[in-house]
């Protein structure tokens, strides 16, 4: 198979409302973004996935949409957005938008139609009950509140499995289908290069049998679609980058949606590596790496072999990586070098979250009324609700809060970090003098320079993109791995722990590719047991 661009390039996602603005209303858009293109062209990335700019009321901040062929008004217009595809691509850089087709908005026209009457034209768009099944939803207030809400008018439920602004689609009806292809094709004719799938494994779901994820027919589904619009079928040499968010993947799973010739995604987010860090597999006791667990679990990914894997920490629905996973107190920059440098070398097409290029951290929150998100929100009242202590709600929330991410973006020591001249939607994370793109942009060892080496290592070399993987015995707190290519082995070494570590190789070193520490005499190490510091990490050819 011909290599695709997409599996040389790193992905940049950019959370809009939170990213820069451009006329002092708090909020991040498109013209913000604009003027921000030289910086990732910089960076090296070759796409960005821009999270849901569409018209929405923001009940979720963008995933409910009101109409899928508009632009949000405080996020610009139809044409900021051709303005930003033109320029991007100047820039050698594509937008993949994000889809969110699994649920619309409660103020889209079609459900504005279908709440109306039980025979309106509209009514089959989206799944009506008369009585409510044990289904249940996420940013309810009420865990595990119901998926389902009474319609007063003519007495019958509708489903939702976000909050109830957010009525999910009848993919049973075919008419939902084409809708969705005509919005896809609108902005894939506006020169769109690909689209983020969200909740994609739960269009295929079976209502009453209360299957939600990998439902029978989603496979056809995404078969159609591809066929429909941005697949070989619908644009021949177009190479679309398609990617669904399944966090019900298994890597059986990941592989129907991405083998090439099935003809559905180019890969899948899987969430295997980020459930698996969490305290007692629940989400809201906190994150804590467990090395030997993150080496199973990626040696396992990393042996697809008929598809091919995403490759993220972070996004922004996660907190961030360098509070979660690295140490964001003393060994801030190197922690988010290392984690950098794990997971950029691996096989499989890296995405970035704004901010993770420059060690952005979680924000310390302390009262309740610093969270904007639904699902923060919502969490405490349902811990409220079972009995969790006022005191202990903060703690818990705060360690995890998708809203860790949506602060905004750290630009430089001026006002608000240089999002805005106004007075921001969500609060700028106070360490942002220290924590900036100005600051990453002047010193040779930033984090932002680490990733800018990465990105260029992957487009310079064939052995990052397609090397076969292989994990190598260590101490339990070091991930080491070979990637081996035409005769040719590269070692990867991490040192993933506040503490020193041995490592004991064999290996004649040959050039070192990257390193996140200063070292001299680093040959030496070859052949040899040494000392690694606490989150070294570095990348060497092996002779
Ligand atoms: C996805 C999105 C998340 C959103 C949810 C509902 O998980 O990433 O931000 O809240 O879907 O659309
Ligand atoms: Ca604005």
């Amino acid at each position: 198979m011909k290599t695709k661009w997409w599996q040389k390039s790193v992905i940049y996602q950019i959370y809009p409302r939170s990213f820069q603005d451009s006329n002092g209303d708090g909020v991040g858009d498109l013209q913000g973004i604009i003027s921000r293109l030289d910086y990732l062209q910089e960076l090296g990335i070759g796409a960005i996935w821009l999270s849901p700019v569409y018209k929405s009321p923001m009940d979720d901040n963008g995933y409910d949409i009101s109409d899928y062929c508009d632009i949000a008004p405080e996020f610009g217009t139809v044409a900021d957005m051709e303005e930003m595809i033109a320029e991007a691509k100047k820039r050698d850089i594509r937008i993949v938008m994000d889809l969110v087709v699994n649920h619309s908005s409660d103020e889209h026209a079609w459900f504005v139609e279908a709440r109306k009457s039980k025979d309106n034209p509209y009514r089959d768009y989206y799944i009506w009950r008369d009585e409510p099944n044990n289904l249940i939803s996420g940013f309810t207030g009420n865990w595990p509140g119901s998926a389902w809400t009474k319609d007063e008018s003519s007495g019958q439920y509708y489903l939702h499995l976000f909050s109830k602004k957010q009525p999910d689609l009848n993919w049973d009806n075919p008419k939902v289908h084409k809708e969705v292809h005509d919005l896809m094709n609108f902005w894939l004719d506006k020169g769109v290069g690909g689209f983020r799938m969200d909740v994609i494994d739960m269009i295929g779901k079976v209502i009453d049998d209360e299957l939600i994820t990998n439902g029978p027919k989603l496979h056809d589904y995404l078969q159609e679609m591809n066929a429909a619009t941005f697949g070989e079928k619908a644009r021949p040499g177009f190479e679309a980058l398609t990617v669904g968010e399944t966090w019900s993947a298994t890597p059986e799973i990941a592989e129907l949606y991405s083998s090439p010739e099935r003809n559905e995604l180019s890969m899948v987010f899987q969430f295997e590596h980020i459930v698996a860090m969490w305290k007692e597999g629940q989400k809201y006791k906190g994150n804590q790496l467990n090395v030997p667990k993150l080496k199973e679990v990626f040696a396992k990914w990393q042996q697809l072999e008929k598809g091919w894997n995403s490759l993220f920490w972070n996004n922004h629905d996660l907190p961030r990586v360098v509070s979660a996973f690295g140490n964001d107190n003393k060994y801030r920059v190197q922690s988010a070098k290392a984690l950098a440098i794990l997971l950029h070398l691996l096989k499989g097409t890296p995405y970035i979250y704004e901010g993770e290029e420059l060690g952005m951290t979680n924000f310390p929150f302390t009262d309740m009324s610093q969270f904007n998100d639904i699902e923060a929100r919502t969490a405490a009242e349902d811990l409220r609700k079972a009995g969790v202590a006022e005191a202990e709600i903060v703690p818990m929330i705060r360690q995890v809060s998708r809203d860790n991410a949506r602060t905004p973006m750290q630009w430089d020591s001026s006002d608000n970090a240089g999002f805005t001249t106004g007075k921001p939607w969500l609060a700028v994370n106070p360490n942002y003098k220290e924590i900036n793109a100005a600051v990453n942009l002047q010193e040779n060892d930033s984090v932002f320079h680490t990733y800018q080496k990465l990105i260029q290592l992957r487009k310079e070399n064939d052995w990052v993109v397609l090397g076969d993987f292989e994990l190598l015995n260590s101490a339990p707190n070091v991930f080491a791995y070979l990637r081996k290519f035409e005769n040719k082995q590269y070692l990867i070494t991490v040192n993933l722990s506040d503490d020193e570590q041995e490592f004991k190789s064999d290996f004649e070193f040959g050039k070192l590719l990257i390193h996140n520490y200063e070292t001299e005499n680093f040959a030496e190490t070859s052949g040899s047991t040494f000392k690694m510091q606490p989150w070294e990490a570095f990348a060497v050819e092996l002779l």
